[in-house]
């Protein structure tokens, strides 16, 4: 119910779609339960049942409701009659069928306001879990699966749509539906009626034993669900290594295995489902039995009740049996609808473990240095980075060198704020990023990651992340200074290019370049560099080489550099090991320390 409650928050919006449902509801339930009873003078025409009544029939008081509507009835049909009892019938005729008509008019015209609200909270919701998605630290999705975190997105929001919202639908209608015909049977019959009333709790709690562990098993479906859009996501995204290594059957099996669980876990939870309308149905024609048997007596034995009515009152008790069977289906979709919100819910309410201090300043420019002071640093539980302290002036290039895994990623990660510190602080301009908005912080940064990540779009779209408004040409220069312009400019469509998922239609060269010119592009003070470890072939390392210089010039830079050639000219060189500080100084002094630096490269200028 709790989670109902706060999904049912994304409805307030939309509320006016909810106020004109329950109007229309509250019509069809009306003209439904009119509509039935509007059989009956019908049937006591065709009987040839209605007494004479030559009288108006008074209105004396709510009590003498039946009387009063079978007294009216017949003085009604009395007075036609002189024109005979065929004229009678077609009116009665076209009075069922235009009632039936309002019926379904008001219920189509419910569904139809409701259905703006069941969307629109979809959409909301959607919405509200992708710019989640986007406002989450980077290392919210360390652990997760992106295809659990798609599936979210897409099932679950569709599962509350489809069996939560659904409930909006019926909420008012089919109680309301019961109320005016249980109204109506209480009318013809109190003493019948009484079986309806001891039925009803019976079958709640028959039907709610039933319902029972849908919750549970519907949590199952959807985690399952996530399970193999991660698969899927997986081996798209890993195609080459998959087919390079053969490992179809690997992949394949895994699959299968997740579709297989999919398979039982819905089977159980669908025919667990599936039993709602059958109990429900045959629960309503047990009590419709023993009504049929005690009021067939009343009309036969002590004719105590007009045979035309008690067709009526028994079209009416048949009728209560769709709405029961709908509350009842109902209330497994709740269950079910549950398990799918808490999943949603759990993305939604999840707070961003960084974020802006409440007096967190807007940070324009860069005018002094940035100060790492004395950090220490850990992803789980180990030190990456242990009481770490650089000093960056404003137009100075610093590189970072040193083994892989020594932590050179990480200071990078710490600076932009993907991760804060755990200890010590980050400052630009003497002032700790904490406390400027990470808006304003990463105005300030270029980012070139390891990785080159580029997205599906054309070589423009792939710039403008960085610039939206950047005119052609000034892509085209950031492309130049990147040295990407040379090979853009030979493809047919030039900027607009689409270069495929990831880039793939580029070679690993390129697509550095591309990175580097996306950062150029931004044009920031200060450019963070986190050079790509994938060896290049001596003519795309020039370009991407002097690439990188051509953005360094006048840039205050960080650059975490794998080939040492990069460097050289660096205002300092820092060498790490294991997350500390083992040397550093330019390139010569470093050289004629004859320490890590020297070693590493001659490890590299003999490769
Ligand atoms: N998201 C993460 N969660 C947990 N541990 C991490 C994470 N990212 C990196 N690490 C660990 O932190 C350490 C430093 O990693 P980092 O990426 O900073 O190394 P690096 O110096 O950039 O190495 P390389 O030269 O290979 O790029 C490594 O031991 C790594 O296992
Ligand atoms: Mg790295």
């Amino acid at each position: 119910m709790n989670y109902f409650k706060k999904i049912l928050h994304f409805a307030l919006p939309y509320k006016k779609y909810g106020i004109l449902n329950i109007f229309f509801n509250i019509l069809y339930a009306f003209f439904g339960t009119l509509a039935m009873v509007s059989l009956f003078p019908m049937l006591t025409v065709l009987f040839g049942q209605t007494k004479k009544v030559t009288i108006e029939p008074i209105w004396s008081g709510f009590s003498n409701t039946r009387e009063y509507a079978e007294q009216y009835l017949n003085f009604f049909v009395t007075q036609k009659a002189n024109q005979g009892a065929e004229d009678v019938l077609f009116f009665m005729v076209v009075l069922v069928i235009s009632l039936f008509f309002l019926k379904n008019l008001f219920r189509y015209l419910a569904m139809y306001s409701i259905t703006f609200l069941r969307n629109g909270v979809l959409k909301d919701l959607r919405n509200a879990l992708y710019n989640k998605t986007l406002v989450l630290p980077i290392s919210f999705y360390s652990e997760k699966r992106k295809g659990d975190t798609i599936a979210r997105i897409t099932s679950d929001v569709l599962e509350i749509q489809h069996s939560f919202l659904s409930i909006l639908e019926l909420v008012v209608r089919e109680p309301l539906t019961i109320v005016f015909t249980i109204l109506t049977m209480l009318a013809i019959s109190p003493k019948l009626t009484l079986f309806v009333f001891v039925f009803i709790p019976i079958s709640g709690f028959l039907i709610s034993l039933i319902g029972k562990s849908l919750k549970r098993k519907s949590d199952k479906v959807q985690k399952e669900q996530g399970l193999f859009l991660s698969t899927l996501e997986e081996t798209l995204g890993g195609l080459k290594i998959i087919k390079g290594f053969t490992a179809e059957n690997i992949f394949y099996n895994k699959f299968a295995e997740s579709t297989n669980r999919f398979y039982r876990f819905s089977n159980s939870l669908m025919n667990r489902q599936n039993l709602a309308s059958p109990t429900s149905e045959f629960l309503g024609i047990t009590v419709i039995g023993i009504l049929l048997w005690y009021g067939g007596q009343m009309v036969l034995a002590d004719k105590s009740l007009n045979a035309g009515l008690f067709i009526t009152y028994m079209s009416l008790a048949y009728q209560i049996l769709t709405p029961a069977k709908a509350i009842s289906k109902a209330s497994y979709s709740v269950k079910k609808g549950n398990a799918a919100a808490e999943r949603v819910l759990e993305i939604l309410e999840t707070e961003s473990n960084i974020q802006d201090a409440s007096n967190a300043t807007v940070k324009k420019d860069f005018t002094s240095e940035i100060d790492i002071n004395n950090i220490s640093f850990k992803y789980e539980d180990q030190w990456v980075l242990k009481d770490f302290s650089l000093q960056v002036p404003k137009g100075h290039t610093v590189a970072l060198v040193g083994q892989s895994g020594s932590g050179k990623s990480t200071i990078a990660n710490l600076i932009t704020r993907f991760y804060d510190v755990n200890k010590g602080s980050i400052n630009i301009d003497g002032e700790d990023i904490k406390n400027t908005t990470q808006n304003s912080l990463r105005k300030l940064l270029g980012l070139v990651t390891q990785d080159s990540i580029l997205f599906n779009d054309t070589i423009k779209g792939n710039l403008l992340v960085a610039k939206e408004d950047a005119s052609d040409e000034e892509i085209i220069d950031a492309l130049k200074v990147a040295n990407a312009w040379e090979f853009v400019e030979t493809l047919a469509n030039g900027i607009e290019t689409n270069i495929g998922d990831s880039g793939n239609k580029l070679s690993g060269g390129q697509k550095q370049r591309l990175s580097i010119a996306r950062a150029v592009l931004k044009n920031p003070p200060i450019m963070i560099l986190d050079e790509a470890t994938s060896a290049l072939d001596t003519e795309s390392e020039r370009l991407v080489q002097s690439a990188l210089e051509n953005m360094m010039k006048n840039r205050t830079s960080i650059v975490i550099a794998h080939r040492l050639s990069t460097i050289q000219k660096a205002d300092n060189i820092v060498v790490l090991s294991k997350g500390k500080i083992v040397e550093q100084g330019k390139h010569q002094e470093l050289l004629e320390n004859k320490g890590v630096y020297y070693n590493l490269v001659k490890m590299q200028s003999l490769a």
